[in-house]
C-alpha cells in the first residue's frame, strides 16, 4: 500500500496542481470579462439616462425626473436608476431601491466638481452591485446634476461559483479515473504475475514440483523467476540426492546418533521436512527483568529437552505458542524464525494466543483438566465447559496453522501431549492423506479415572484420528487400548495393539523418550570447571555431600516429600550436619494456576522452617533456588552432585533422571528415583524410592550417601550404557520408521 501510493501520489500531485493553475487562469478571464461586459452596458444606459435627464434637470421637474426613472428601472438586471441635483442630492430614484438613498457617497462631490465619469463595485447592505455615475453638463459647461444607474452583480458570482464548482468536479473525476487506471495496469503488470509467482513458489515448496513457473516474458520479472525456478530445482535434487545417499547409510546397524536420525528422515520422509507441533515452544524471548533487554530461553521442559535435538540434527518445522512477552520482536511476516538463534538448525513457527484461550485452553482445560486426571496424585481435576470450547478453538487455530504449511504430497506430522487431543481430527479432515503420530508425554490413566472427564468420546475421537499413537510405556498402551474398548464404540486388536474405529486403525506403541545420551562431552570443557569452582565457593560446597533436585515446581514432582525426606534423613543421622547439602533447582512454572501458587508458597515455608530447625553457623540443610535455569546452567550442577533426587509422585518419564546419568562422565553419582516414573522401568540400577514413604526415602538418601564408590561406579555405568542406547535418537527413529511403516502397509 505504502509502495502504491509512492508510486500514484506524485502523479496525482502533478495533475492537480497543472489542472489548478488552468482553472484560475480560467476564472479570472470569465470574471474579467463579465465584469467588462456589465460596466460596458451600465455606461451605455447611463448615457442615455444622462441624454433625457438634462432637460429635466434644467427644468428642475420632479414629476418627469420621477417618470424617467419608472420607465428606466425595468431594464435587464438593473437594480435602480438615481438623478442627482447639482449638490448632489437625490432628486429622484427607483422606488425599490429607496435604501440606496442611506449610504454615504463622498465620492459625488468628486463628480461634481471634476465632470468625470465613475464606475465601482459597492457594497450594499448584503449584496454587491455595480454603480455608473455620470455628470449631466449642458451646453455651457455648466453642472447640471448626475445620473447613476445601479446594477446587481450577483449574475458574476453566480457564474464565478459555478465555474469553480464545475471545475473541482471536473478534477475530482479526472483524479480518480486516473487513480482506478493506475491500479488496474500496476494490477495487470506487477501484481499479477507476482501473486502467480508467488503462488507457484508455495505449491512447489509444498512439493508440487512438475510444473513450469507461471511467467511467460523475457523482461526483468521472467528474468527473476527463472532465477527462482533454478533455486527451486537445484532443492529438489539436492533433497533427493541426500534421500538416497541416508538410505544407504542406515543399512549399517549401528548405534542412534544424530546423523543416523538424519539419514532416516531423509531416507523415509524424502524431500518432506519434519512437522513437529508442541504447544510449548523449544526457544522464548522474554524481556530480562534486571537488563529490560529480551533474551532468548529454553523453558523448562520434558518434550523441548528431548524434541530440540532431533529437530537440530533433522531440520523441519516446528509449531508452537509464542508465548514469550518478546517473541513478536523475533518473527519474520510469516511468524517464523530460524532456531536455535545464531545456528538456525530449523524453523520455529509461533502460534499468537490471546489471554482468554491462554488461560481456557493451557491454563484451564489443559493443566487444570487433563493434567491432573492423568497424574494420580490425588488432585481433583476441574472440567469448565468454557475452557473446554477455548480448548477446541485453541486446537483448530492450531491445525489452521499446520494445515497452512503442509507439503502437498506424502506429509508428516507429528504431535506432542496433551495440549491437543483434537488436532489430529482437525488436520484428517481437511487433509486425510497426512500421516500423523501423537506423543503423549504423561501418564494415561485407567478407564475408571477417564471416565470422569465429561468430554471423554470427543478426546478419544480426536486422538484417534492419529495413525500411530506413541507413550513413554506399555502400562500407559494398556490403559489406553482398555479406555477405549470401554468408553468408546470401537474393536481393540490385542494382537496388533491398534484400534479400530468405523474402519480406522489407530497403532499404539511404548516408545520410551529420552536423551542425547552425549551430554557427558560438555563436562570436558574448561568453562564448566569455572563454574563448578564459582558454585562451590558460593555455597560452600567443598568437601560436603551434594545431593541436586532439578524440576519444575509441580505438585506432581513431589517436592514437598522431598524436603521432609531430606530432613528426616539429618534427624535420624545428626552426624551428616554441616556435612550434607541438598540443593534444589526450582523453575516456577504454570503459577496462574491456584495450585500450583499454593504450592510455592508452601515449598517456601517448608524450606524456611526446615533450614531454621538445623541452622549452625553458614550451614544449611536445603539451598531452594527458584528460578529458571537453562540447560547450560544445571549442567554443572548435574557434574557436581554426588546424588541426584527424581521423586515424582507419578510422571510419565522424567527425563532429569536420563540427564543426571547421561551427563556423569566419571560415574561418580547416584540416581535416587521414584517408582511411580517411567524412567524407573528402565533405570533399575538407581536407588528406586516410593516418595510417599517418608521413613523408606530417608532411608535412601543414606544409603546412597553412602555407598561404595565401586558401587556406584558399577549401578551408573549400567544406566548409562542403557540411556546412550535407547537415546532420543533411538526414540524418534522409532516413531518415524513405525509411522512410515503405516504408511506403506
Ligand atoms: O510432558 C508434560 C509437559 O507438557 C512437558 O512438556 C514438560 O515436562 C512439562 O509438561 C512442561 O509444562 P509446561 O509446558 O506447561 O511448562
Amino acid at each position: 500500500m505504502k509502495r502504491l501510493l509512492l508510486f500514484i501520489l506524485p502523479i496525482l500531485i502533478i495533475v492537480a496542481i497543472v489542472f489548478s493553475i488552468f482553472g484560475i487562469m480560467q476564472i479570472r478571464f470569465t470574471q474579467e470579462k463579465l465584469m467588462d461586459d456589465l460596466q460596458k452596458k451600465a455606461k451605455a444606459v447611463d448615457e442615455s439616462l444622462e441624454f433625457s435627464a438634462r432637460l429635466i434637470l434644467a427644468n428642475n421637474d420632479l414629476k418627469s425626473a420621477n417618470r424617467l426613472v419608472e420607465s428606466f428601472q425595468k431594464r435587464e438586471r438593473l437594480q435602480g436608476c438615481v438623478i442627482y441635483d447639482k449638490e448632489g442630492n437625490i432628486l429622484s430614484i427607483t422606488e425599490r431601491f429607496s435604501d440606496w438613498k442611506i449610504k454615504e457617497k463622498p465620492y459625488l462631490k468628486d463628480i461634481l466638481i471634476n465632470k468625470t465619469a465613475r464606475g465601482a463595485l459597492e457594497n450594499f447592505k448584503d449584496y454587491s452591485v455595480y454603480s455608473y455615475i455620470i455628470p449631466v453638463i449642458d451646453d455651457e459647461n455648466n453642472t447640471l446634476g448626475m445620473v447613476e444607474v445601479i446594477y446587481d452583480t450577483s449574475y458574476v458570482f453566480t457564474t464565478m461559483s459555478d465555474l469553480w464548482r464545475r471545475l473541482s468536479i471536473s478534477l475530482i473525476t479526472l483524479l480518480v479515473l486516473i487513480v482506478l487506471t493506475m491500479l488496474l495496469i500496476q494490477r495487470r503488470i506487477f501484481i499479477l504475475p507476482i501473486i502467480n509467482l508467488t503462488e507457484w513458489f508455495q505449491h512447489f515448496q509444498k512439493g508440487e514440483t512438475e510444473t513450469a513457473h507461471p511467467i511467460k516474458g523475457k523482461d526483468e520479472l521472467g528474468k527473476l523467476a527463472s532465477e527462482v525456478e533454478q533455486v527451486a530445482l537445484s532443492l529438489r535434487i539436492a533433497r533427493k540426492v541426500v534421500s538416497e545417499k541416508a538410505t544407504e547409510r542406515l543399512q549399517k546397524d549401528e548405534l542412534w546418533t544424530e546423523a543416523k536420525l538424519r539419514d532416516l528422515i531423509h531416507a523415509r520422509l524424502g524431500e518432506n521436512a519434519l512437522f513437529v507441533v508442541s504447544n510449548r515452544e523449544p526457544y522464548m524471548h522474554v524481556i530480562d527483568a534486571i537488563t529490560g533487554q529480551p533474551k532468548c530461553i529454553r523453558p523448562a521442559s520434558g518434550v523441548v529437552t528431548a524434541i530440540d535435538p532431533i529437530m537440530r540434527a533433522c531440520g523441519g518445522t516446528w509449531i508452537g505458542h509464542g508465548s514469550g512477552n518478546a517473541d513478536r520482536r523475533f518473527v519474520n511476516s510469516k511468524d517464523k524464525l530460524g532456531v536455535p538463534p545464531g545456528d538456525n538448525r530449523y524453523i520455529l513457527k509461533r502460534v499468537w494466543l490471546s489471554k482468554e484461550e491462554e488461560e481456557g485452553y493451557y491454563y484451564g482445560f489443559a493443566n487444570e483438566g487433563l493434567w491432573p486426571l492423568c497424574h494420580m496424585t490425588h488432585t481433583r481435576p476441574v472440567f469448565r465447559e468454557s475452557d473446554w470450547k477455548m480448548y477446541q478453538k485453541v486446537n483448530q487455530k492450531f491445525a489452521d496453522s499446520v494445515l497452512a504449511e503442509l507439503p502437498a504430497k506424502d506429509p508428516f506430522a507429528f504431535i506432542q501431549d496433551y495440549h491437543f487431543t483434537l488436532l489430529a481430527k482437525m488436520i484428517k479432515e481437511k487433509r486425510p492423506d497426512v500421516k500423523i503420530a501423537l506423543f503423549w508425554h504423561i501418564p494415561w490413566p485407567n478407564p475408571e479415572v477417564f471416565s470422569t472427564c465429561p468430554y471423554q468420546k470427543q478426546i478419544l475421537e480426536g486422538m484417534l484420528a492419529s495413525d500411530l499413537i506413541g507413550f513413554h510405556v506399555q502400562s500407559h498402551c494398556n490403559n489406553f487400548l482398555e479406555t477405549a474398548n470401554k468408553l468408546l464404540e470401537s474393536r481393540v486388536d490385542t494382537e496388533k495393539f491398534s484400534i479400530v474405529r468405523f474402519g480406522k486403525e489407530t497403532f499404539v506403541r511404548p516408545f520410551p523418550i529420552s536423551v542425547d545420551g552425549y551430554l557427558n562431552q560438555s563436562s570436558q570443557n574448561l568453562d564448566l570447571a569455572k563454574e563448578i569452582d564459582r558454585i562451590k565457593k558460593e555455597f560452600e560446597l567443598e568437601g560436603k555431600i551434594v545431593a541436586i533436585g532439578v524440576d519444575r515446581i509441580d505438585y506432581t514432582k513431589g517436592l514437598l516429600e522431598r524436603m521432609l525426606a531430606v530432613d528426616r534423613f539429618i534427624e535420624k543421622n545428626p552426624q551428616y550436619k554441616n556435612k550434607f547439602v541438598f540443593i534444589q533447582l526450582a523453575a516456577p512454572s504454570r503459577t496462574h494456576i491456584k495450585h500450583y501458587h499454593d504450592l510455592m508458597n508452601e515449598i517456601d515455608e517448608l524450606v524456611e522452617k526446615k533450614n531454621w530447625k538445623y541452622s549452625e553457623g553458614n550451614w544449611r540443610p536445603i539451598i531452594y533456588l527458584k528460578k529458571h535455569f537453562s540447560p547450560e546452567e544445571i549442567m554443572p550442577y548435574y557434574a557436581l552432585a554426588d546424588i541426584c533426587i527424581v521423586s515424582s509422585l507419578h510422571d510419565g518419564m522424567n527425563l532429569v533422571a536420563k540427564e543426571y546419568v547421561a551427563s556423569k562422565t566419571n560415574l561418580n553419582g547416584i540416581l535416587i528415583l521414584s517408582r511411580f516414573t517411567g524412567a524407573a522401568r528402565e533405570l533399575i540400577d538407581s536407588v528406586l524410592i516410593n516418595p510417599y514413604a517418608i521413613e523408606e526415602f530417608s532411608d535412601a538418601i543414606k544409603s546412597a550417601v553412602e555407598m561404595p564408590l565401586e558401587e556406584k561406579k558399577k549401578r551408573m555405568q549400567n544406566m548409562r550404557k542403557i540411556v546412550s542406547e535407547n537415546n532420543v535418537y533411538r526414540w524418534a527413529g522409532s516413531i518415524i520408521t513405525e509411522l512410515t511403516a503405516l504408511k506403506k502397509a
